[in-house]
């Protein structure tokens, strides 16, 4: 159907320990009464990229929430069973919220720079974070907009405000200041939706490079980048969790009906 990769990336029932990012078990997630995510258990390669799939409304932008706590913003919100990051379940109370989410960064379908300048959107978190010398800021800015692949196009303006900026820019300004922070995992809700092919270009470029240092789960409504760019793909439907299998192989022998109904195209 699209063109496909090799790679001598492990199948995903041998995964080491060592080997993964996430791991959630048996993780439900409610909204009031509604279950939205139904029993859930999947771990997340490191240093992969992994694609969530599925209709609208099937749980997907809930899942990444509940890797960084985003979903307690919602009083309405409630969950069990457990999403285990470096050993910890991060839905323990105990858990450092703030800190969570350094590690674990989220961009948004829709680029959002606050309205401050190029650099300071690079720098926010990490003013919020401590104090920081000048000098040492602007080291931090200027690596998290390159490893973002926009330093060429924006070092001789980052103190014009980020407005300016196109789309596709401030989509790469949303992950440099996600990478600022120096996530473990980086969490992409339909990164590209909002962009033209060649901003989209870029933004695949970029994970691709990403891969070597961060783990990246993204959520996509285009098969064709699923198949392209990621190493496993998750597809769900109604909030649970149909298939998951390396990319080539879901794409090419999806086992269960529904993940072939979606893939081609019949619903969704
Ligand atoms: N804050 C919320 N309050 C109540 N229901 C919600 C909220 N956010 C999402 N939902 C519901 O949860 C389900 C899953 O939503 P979501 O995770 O956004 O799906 P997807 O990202 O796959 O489109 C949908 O039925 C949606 O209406
Ligand atoms: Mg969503």
């Amino acid at each position: 159907m699209v063109k496909l990769f090799k790679s001598s990336r492990p199948a995903l029932k041998k995964l080491g320990a060592e080997e993964i990012a996430v791991e959630m078990s048996e993780l439900s997630v409610y909204y009031g009464k509604k279950i939205v995510l139904d029993n859930i258990s999947m771990v997340i390669p490191k240093h992969r990229i992994t694609s969530l799939i599925g209709q609208s409304g099937c749980g997907k932008t809930t899942l990444i929430s509940s890797m960084n706590r985003m979903n307690d913003l919602n009083k309405n919100h409630r969950c069990t069973g457990s999403v285990i990051i470096d050993g910890q379940n991060i839905h323990n109370k105990k858990v450092n919220v703030a800190k969570l989410r350094t590690q674990v960064g989220m961009v948004f379908q829709t680029p959002n720079p606050f309205p401050m300048s190029i650099y300071d959107n690079v720098a926010f978190g990490l003013r919020l974070q401590k104090e920081i010398p000048r000098r040492q800021l602007d080291e931090a800015v200027e690596r998290a907009l390159k490893s973002a692949v926009l330093w060429d196009e924006v070092k001789d303006q980052l103190f014009a405000s980020a407005a300016i900026l196109s789309g596709g820019q401030q989509q790469r300004l949303m992950i440099a200041r996600a990478l600022a922070l120096k996530p473990k995992i980086l969490l992409l809700d339909e990164p590209t939706s909002a962009l033209d092919p060649l901003a989209t270009l870029h933004i695949e470029e970029l994970m691709q490079s990403l891969k070597k240092t961060t783990t990246i789960v993204m959520i996509t409504h285009n098969m064709q980048q699923a198949a392209r760019l990621s190493d496993y793909t998750a597809f769900f439907h109604q909030g649970e969790l149909v298939e998951y299998a390396d990319s080539d192989k879901l794409f090419t022998q999806p086992k269960h009906k529904q993940t072939e109904d979606y893939i081609t195209g019949r619903y969704g």
